[in-house]
């Protein structure tokens, strides 16, 4: 495999249990670079814990993680499975900047504070030059006169887009969303759907969880539908959405048409 055909993130047989309880059952998945991947199905069917496994925010107990074709090292197994090396996890975790649907900004910082933190303390990256990079991701997502206000100032949507500019400024390989538009009013969704479909065009590479089937229609290059632990469909959106194979996924999508 060439480096440009190797996927940002590839995950295979991926097994994962809270206690006895079997959340992730074999699950694989895969982001080549540039390409936008979209996790659908019911809640509780272990979106939030692959994209956090993913991650490495959660350990799992089977199955390997892959980041641009390095396999994450482990120790241990099963229930006692954790990283080898914790500076191979801090380094793939700050390449995989996550979004999470409740925005969690600082709230003791301003906006611009907020978008600076991590490339300033945990990369390590001048200060002058990151403000000048954070202001410009404030711009690209329409917020660059909220620099000095604070989180409480914004709305929900605005929140969101602070986020995302935070997550852009560690200049990650991969974004990782997760229901990034399910906490907003749906006048306030459109402001960040618009943010994500730019960052789509833009060729992101980006793992997007979302019940928003209108948005994975648009932005994804793939589909992947999560049931019960398990990967029961996946393909190109103008296929899965359009004429699921699974009685499931049919389900499943009349359903949250309904809602
Ligand atoms: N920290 C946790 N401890 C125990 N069970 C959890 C934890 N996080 C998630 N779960 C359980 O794992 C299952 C999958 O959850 P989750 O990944 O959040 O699903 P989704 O994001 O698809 O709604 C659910 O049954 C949930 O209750
Ligand atoms: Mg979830």
């Amino acid at each position: 495999m060439t480096e440009t055909q190797t996927p940002v993130i590839e995950i295979r047989d991926l097994h994962k249990a809270y206690g006895e309880l079997e959340v992730l059952k074999g699950v694989d998945l895969v982001a080549p670079r540039g390409h936008v991947v979209s996790l659908i199905g019911s809640s509780g069917s272990g979106k939030s814990t692959l994209l956090r496994c993913a991650n490495l925010l959660e350990d799992s107990q089977q199955g390997e993680i892959l980041f641009e074709g390095e396999p994450i090292k482990w120790r241990g197994s099963g229930h006692g499975r954790h990283p080898a090396d914790p500076e191979q996890v801090t380094r793939i975790r700050t390449n995989l900047s996550m979004v999470f649907q409740q925005f969690n900004l600082w709230s003791h910082m301003t906006i611009l504070q907020n978008v600076m933190e991590a490339p300033v303390t945990v990369l390590g990256r001048d200060k002058a030059e990151v403000e000048q990079s954070a202001r410009a991701y404030l711009d690209k997502v329409g917020i660059g006169d909220k620099a000095d206000a604070w989180p409480a100032q914004l709305s929900g949507g605005q929140q969101q887009r602070a986020a995302i500019a935070r997550a852009l400024c560690m200049e990650p390989k991969a974004l990782l969303f997760d229901e990034p538009t399910s906490a907003l009013d749906p006048e306030l969704e459109q402001e960040v759907v618009k943010v994500i479909k730019d960052l789509a065009t833009e060729g992101r590479t980006m793992i997007l969880v979302t019940h928003d089937m209108r948005l994975a229609g648009d932005v994804s290059d793939h589909v992947v539908f999560l049931h019960l632990g398990k990967v029961e469909e996946q393909g190109p959106p103008g296929d899965i959405l359009v004429r699921p194979g699974t009685e499931r996924l049919q389900q499943f999508l009349s359903a949250t048409v309904a809602a």
